[in-house]
C-alpha cells in the first residue's frame, strides 16, 4: 500500500545522506508520494532542500541515528552514504523497519573488508589480490606479499579518500600515513591491492526486486583523485565479458539481501573479470541513466526498495554525463555563463546540486548529453561543463 504525505496512511522513508544521489531519490520517492525525512550532518544539505522536513545529526553516532528514527517511525530506512552507523541499524530491522536493502547489505559494504571477504572468500569471485593490515610491521610484509606497484586503501572509505600507489619502496610509509590520515572512522585496518593493469572498468547497475534480477547497460566511467570524471553507457565490451559480468553482479547482489539497485564496480582486462567494489544504492557514475534510460537509477532504486515491479528497463542510445567539479573556498557559490554553455549542445541538460557550500575539491553540479557515439556524448559533455563557470563570490 502507498500512502499520502501528512496524513495518518503515510508511507514514511528515513533518508540517511542528503547528497547530489540522495535529492535524486527523493523527488523519485515524492513521485510515488512518499514522505521524505532528510538526514545528513549539515544543514540545507541538497535532498533537505526537497525533503519534507529534515534533520541535522551525526550519523555516525548510533544513539543520534536511533533517537532520529524512534521520533519519525519511518517505515523505510535508506541509507544513500557509507559513514552511518550500521550497526544500529539491525535493531530497526527486527522491529519491522525495512533497511534498504538490508541492514547486512549496509553493514557489510561499509567497510571494504566485509565484502571483499565475501565475494573473493565466500562467493569466489575473482578480484585483484589482496591482503589486510592493522600494523606498519603487518602492512610492510603485506606490500612485499602483494609486491610493487600496488594500491593502499583504508577499509573505511570512499572517493579515493586516504588512497595511494606504491610505485616505489620509499613510498610504503607514506601510503601508510595517508590512509590513517584521511580514512574515515577509528578502524586502523587498511587493504593492500595488486595494482591492475586493466583495459577498462564498468559500473554494473543491478537492481533486485519483486520481479527478479534486472542489468542496466554497462557504464564506462574515468576517474581521477578519487573522483569520477566522466561516465557513459553503453561501455561496448564483448558478449561473452557482460555475461559473465552479470553473473558475478547477480552473485553479489543475491547474498547482500533485499530489494534496490547495486552499483557494482569491475575491471576488464583481457577476458578477465574482477569484482571491485559495491554500493547497495544507486552509483555516482549512474548519474547517467538520469537522460539514457527511462527510468534512472533512482527510479528503479524506488521502485524496488517499494516492492513495485521494475518492469522494462528501455534505453535511448549512448549518453554521458561529466562532473561539474569545483575547487575553493566559498559559502555564496554561483554559476556563471549557464546559457551560453548550454547552447554549445542544444540537447544538454545541466543539473545543478545547490550544495550550500564548498571547501576544497566538491562535486557541485553534472552535465547530461546523448550523441551519436558515447565518445561524441562525452566531448559534448566536457565542452558544456568546461564552459560554466563557477563564482566563489567574496
Ligand atoms: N587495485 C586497483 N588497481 C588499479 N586501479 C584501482 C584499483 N583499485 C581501485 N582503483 C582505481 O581507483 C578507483 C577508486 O577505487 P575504489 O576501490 O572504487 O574506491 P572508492 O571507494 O573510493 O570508490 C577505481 O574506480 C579505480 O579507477
Ligand atoms: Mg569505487
Amino acid at each position: 500500500m502507498l500512502g499520502t504525505p501528512y496524513t495518518p496512511h503515510a508511507t514514511r522513508a528515513l533518508l540517511l545522506g542528503c547528497g547530489e544521489l540522495g535529492k535524486e531519490i527523493c523527488i523519485e520517492l515524492q513521485r510515488l508520494g512518499v514522505e521524505v525525512i532528510g538526514v545528513d550532518r549539515y544543514a540545507n544539505a541538497p535532498a533537505m532542500q526537497v525533503a519534507h522536513r529534515s534533520h541535522v545529526i551525526d550519523m555516525q553516532n548510533g544513539d543520534e541515528l536511533a533517537k532520529v528514527i524512534t521520533e519519525e517511525k519511518p517505515h523505510y530506512i535508506i541509507p544513500e552514504i557509507e559513514a552511518i552507523a550500521t550497526d544500529r541499524l539491525r535493531e530497526f530491522e527486527e522491529q519491522g523497519i525495512k533497511v534498504v536493502p538490508s541492514s547486512f547489505a549496509a553493514r557489510t559494504t561499509m567497510d571494504r573488508e566485509g565484502i571483499r571477504t565475501l565475494a573473493s572468500e565466500k562467493l569466489r569471485i575473482p578480484t585483484s589480490r589482496y591482503v589486510f593490515a592493522e600494523t606498519l610491521e603487518e602492512f610492510r610484509a603485506g606490500v612485499e606479499k602483494i609486491g610493487i606497484p600496488c594500491v593502499v586503501k583504508p577499509v573505511m572509505s570512499s572517493s579515493g579518500k586516504g588512497q595511494s600507489v606504491i610505485k616505489d619502496s620509499a613510498d610504503i610509509e607514506k601510503a601508510w600515513q595517508v590512509a590513517h590520515d584521511e580514512g574515515r572512522g577509528h578502524k586502523q585496518k587498511v587493504i593492500i591491492e595488486e595494482f591492475l593493469k586493466f583495459d577498462y572498468e564498468i559500473t554494473l547497475l543491478t537492481v533486485h526486486a519483486v520481479d527478479g534480477f534486472h542489468f542496466c547497460p554497462p557504464i564506462g566511467h574515468r576517474q581521477e583523485n578519487g573522483d569520477y570524471q566522466e561516465s557513459w553507457q553503453p561501455q561496448k565490451m564483448p558478449e561473452a565479458l557482460l555475461v559473465k559480468a552479470q553473473y558475478y553482479a547477480k552473485e553479489i547482489v543475491d547474498a547482500l539481501d533485499g530489494y534496490g539497485i547495486y552499483g557494482v564496480e569491475m575491471f576488464i582486462r583481457g577476458d578477465e573479470v574482477l569484482f571491485s567494489e559495491v554500493s547497495p544504492r544507486p552509483h555516482d557514475t549512474g548519474m547517467v541513466t538520469m537522460i539514457s534510460q527511462n527510468l534512472s537509477e533512482f527510479a528503479l532504486h524506488v521502485r524496488a526498495l517499494l516492492g513495485l515491479p521494475v518492469g522494462q528497463i528501455l534505453t535511448s542510445g549512448p549518453a554521458a554525463s561529466v562532473a561539474l567539479l569545483g575547487d575553493g573556498d566559498s559559502a555564496n557559490i554561483a554559476f556563471d555563463n549557464v546559457p551560453e554553455a548550454m547552447r554549445l549542445c542544444p540537447s544538454s541538460q545541466v543539473r545543478l546540486f545547490g550544495k550550500p557550500e564548498i571547501h576544497g575539491h566538491r562535486r557541485l553540479g553534472v552535465v547530461l548529453t546523448r550523441g551519436e557515439t558515447t565518445e561524441q556524448a562525452v566531448a559534448d559533455g566536457k565542452k558544456v561543463a568546461g564552459a560554466i563557470r563557477i563564482d566563489y563570490g567574496s
